[in-house]
């Protein structure tokens, strides 16, 4: 279905394919002699790297590989028991954070523009074929790394750079960061051919509690009362939460327990339920520990001589751009801080008129609450929402949150839906009540995003809400359904605009990386599908045409003074450097600092800083980039029909 534009046209990217036509032969026939020296020369190159890593790498296959009789083309044992336990537990986002091939979205796993390269299962029944044997059922590697190295150490790092230094244009072979596995932009995994080596972060834990932290290079004065957390990359937020708790403090963390405290989430910008009052992720962090590109282990804070690369990293440094973060100092609140939270729910079944009245009266509430420190998320049949500040999460008397959120409350009630507004002792508590009893079991479906920050601007006149509205309503109903609308109400807006409770921020706008769009934006407004398992290479190129249509139709709808988030947005986003990092002049400064600490390109992954439009031919990135270029000229003829 071809949908109509909204708001400004943008520009197409049009010319450049004549000579990436070119390119993709040549590169083609690059890849294949590269691919044939790493077979040949693979037994003594990786069986040294062993050595060097002390017996550290491993290889890896495909979660669901077990479940096959044959792999790669070639016959494999099926392993019942395995099978069974990857079965039984294929949704569960704890079974696929365990293991280095588990990723929660499957989209990594797959080869995306190869339908025939993939091993996964059905997910609407993991029981069903291929994963019954069936000896036709094939599994391939799709983009699953071959080699993983579990990271015990920096020198495990330095080890696996200085190894890709040395092989990658000889041997082709490629580096890849994997934590928690949560990225649903696929820059975690290896793409084809078997040939990346993957680091996997998950192993790495430790966390160290700080009274008073001083950064690197800072003066104590400036960081006087800064009490502090010290996690490391591998730690998941849930395991950081009850940490924090114990030293009577709150931590900052994004909306699922498995999410790496330390890793994309942070590199990426990082909202959550509380950003709104205490700011993004990538503005608390005081200091982190990072081997960059060029092997070198480095502190790096605002006040040391890495200040640059401090700013890069937070906001730019997804995929590992410049380089493997080992360690993060996150700022902490003390506490126990008691937190507002109001969860409102409409019945399943609600028309789909009431719907939209409810996601309208969101919109025009969504201001003021933001206002008041509310913050969540904003949905088509529920809303969930936490408030810290005092005014509103009084323990003693819930007046004050009753009333808040009256209205809403009053919607849902009205059309048979519930309310709770309540105030909890912490944020501990609100966590596990709230959000760990839905966030155990949703991995395993390849779900994709795209996200639009918009503008607090359109929220203050009956013309923005209108737009917002209009847009929503223009969506094409066999497509998306109003019911699913998810936004994060999570930008840092009381805590940029409001100085009785933001709290002096390690960084504000400009000091970090994310987009600036942040600091002026209210919802995150996302739009999203779930592409089948088994979905052929027509239908793929059809939905992202499709998807990648409605990212431009978001941009549209808020101009230049929106943005996109860089860890929740679609993968083929055209004009993604502007949309995930703010001008021209933005990007490129962020580009300088990828020149400066690594000159070579070693840590390149899809759509990261550095990556060139060249790359979208070659065969590292052939899983996106065929499925890309056929999608932008599909747009370019739409556009010109
Ligand atoms: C169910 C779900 C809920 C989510 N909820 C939120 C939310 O509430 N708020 C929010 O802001 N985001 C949310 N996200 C997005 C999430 O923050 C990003 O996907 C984030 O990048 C995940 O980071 P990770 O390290 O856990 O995952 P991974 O997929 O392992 O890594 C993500 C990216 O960061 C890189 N990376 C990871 N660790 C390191 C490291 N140590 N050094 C260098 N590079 C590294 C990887 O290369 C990869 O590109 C959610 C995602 C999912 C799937
Ligand atoms: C690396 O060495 C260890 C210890 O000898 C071994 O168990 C492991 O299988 C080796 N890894 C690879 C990929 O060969
Ligand atoms: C996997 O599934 C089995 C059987 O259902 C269950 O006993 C086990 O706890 C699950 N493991 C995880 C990590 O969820
Ligand atoms: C799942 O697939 C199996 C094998 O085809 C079939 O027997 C079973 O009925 C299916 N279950 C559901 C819920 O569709
Ligand atoms: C800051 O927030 C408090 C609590 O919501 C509010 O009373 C005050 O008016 C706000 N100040 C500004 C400048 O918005
Ligand atoms: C994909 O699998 C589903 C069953 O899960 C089936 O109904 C559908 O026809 C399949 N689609 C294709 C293109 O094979």
């Amino acid at each position: 279905m071809k949908l109509s534009h909204v708001g400004e046209a943008l520009p197409v990217i049009g010319t450049r394919y004549s000579w990436v036509s070119t390119i993709l032969l040549i590169t083609a026939i690059f890849a294949a002699s590269i691919a044939a020296a790493a077979s040949t020369a693979s037994g003594t190159i990786w069986t040294s790297l062993n050595t060097t890593l002390t017996g550290l790498l491993r290889q890896s296959e495909p979660l669901s590989r077990q479940c096959f009789h044959n792999f790669a083309g070639q016959p494999v044992a099926v392993d019942e028991a395995a099978c069974a336990a990857v079965r039984s537990n294929y949704t569960t986002n704890l079974f696929r954070d365990a293991r280095p091939a588990g990723y929660m979205n499957p989209q990594s796993e797959m080869c995306l523009s190869d339908p025939a390269d993939q091993c996964i299962l059905d997910t609407a029944n993991t029981t069903a074929p291929p994963c019954l044997p069936s000896p036709s059922a094939a599994c391939g590697r799709g983009a699953v790394p071959a080699y993983y190295v579990e990271v015990q150490s920096a020198s495990d790092v330095v080890a696996a750079l200085d190894f890709a230094r040395a092989h990658r244009d000889s041997d082709g072979v490629y580096l890849v960061v994997k934590n928690s596995g949560h990225d649903y932009m696929t820059r975690n995994n290896g793409g084809p051919g078997g040939n990346a080596l993957m680091l996997w972060m998950h192993r790495l834990k430790g966390m160290d509690f700080h009274e008073s932290f001083v950064p690197d290079g800072c003066s104590s004065a400036e960081a006087k009362g800064m009490r502090a957390m010290t996690v490391a990359a591998g730690e998941s937020t849930g395991d950081a939460f009850a940490f924090a708790a114990v030293y009577d403090s709150l931590v900052l963390g994004g909306y699922s327990p498995t999410i790496a405290l330390s890793g994309g989430w942070i590199l990426g910008g990082g909202h959550g339920p509380l950003a709104p009052v205490y700011g993004l992720g990538a503005d608390r962090i005081l200091q982190m520990r990072v081997v960059t590109p060029d092997g070198m282990e480095r502190v790096v804070a605002a006040c040391n001589e890495h200040a640059e690369l401090f700013r890069a990293l937070r906001g730019g440094g997804v995929g590992g751009a410049f380089g493997v973060v080992l360690e993060a100092t996150h700022r902490l609140e003390p506490g126990p801080l008691p937190i507002a939270v109001a969860s409102l729910r409409l019945p399943d079944d609600a028309p789909t008129e009431t719907v939209l009245e409810w996601i309208e009266l969101q919109a025009r509430s969504s201001l003021r609450w933001g206002r008041e420190g509310w913050g969540g998320h904003v949905a088509g049949l529920y809303l969930t929402h936490f408030n810290p500040l005092p005014a509103i999460a009084n323990l003693r008397d819930t007046a004050a949150a009753t009333a808040s959120m009256r209205e809403a409350s009053d919607f849902v009630l009205a059309h048979g839906g519930t309310s709770i507004v309540e105030v909890l002792a912490d944020y501990l508590a609100a966590w596990n009540k709230y959000v760990v009893p839905g966030a155990t079991k949703t991995a395993g479906n390849a779900r994709f995003i795209s996200s639009r920050l918009i503008p607090k601007d359109m929220f203050t006149d009956e013309a923005g809400i209108q737009r917002i509205m209009g847009f929503l309503k223009s969506l094409p109903t066999d497509r998306w359904n109003p019911r699913n609308l998810y936004v994060p109400a999570a930008t840092p807006f009381v805590a940029h605009t409001n100085k009785t409770y933001g709290r002096p921020l390690s960084s504000a706008v400009g000091t970090s990386a994310v987009h600036p769009a942040w600091y002026t934006s209210l919802w995150s407004l996302s739009t999203g599908f779930t592409l089948p398992w088994n979905a052929t290479y027509g239908e793929r190129l059809d939905t992202f045409t499709w998807f990648t249509e409605l990212t431009q139709q978001q941009e549209g709808l808020t101009g230049e003074k929106g943005g996109s988030y860089v860890n929740e947005a679609n993968l083929f986003t055209q004009d993604w450097r502007e949309a995930w990092w703010g001008s021209r002049e933005d990007y490129e400064r962020l580009v300088e600092t990828k020149r400066k600490y690594d000159p070579d390109g070693l840590m390149n992954c899809w759509k990261c800083v550095g990556f060139e439009d060249e790359d979208l031919v070659g065969e590292r990135f052939r899983c996106q980039g065929k499925l890309q270029i056929a999608i932008d000229e599909s747009l370019a003829q739409n556009g010109s029909k």
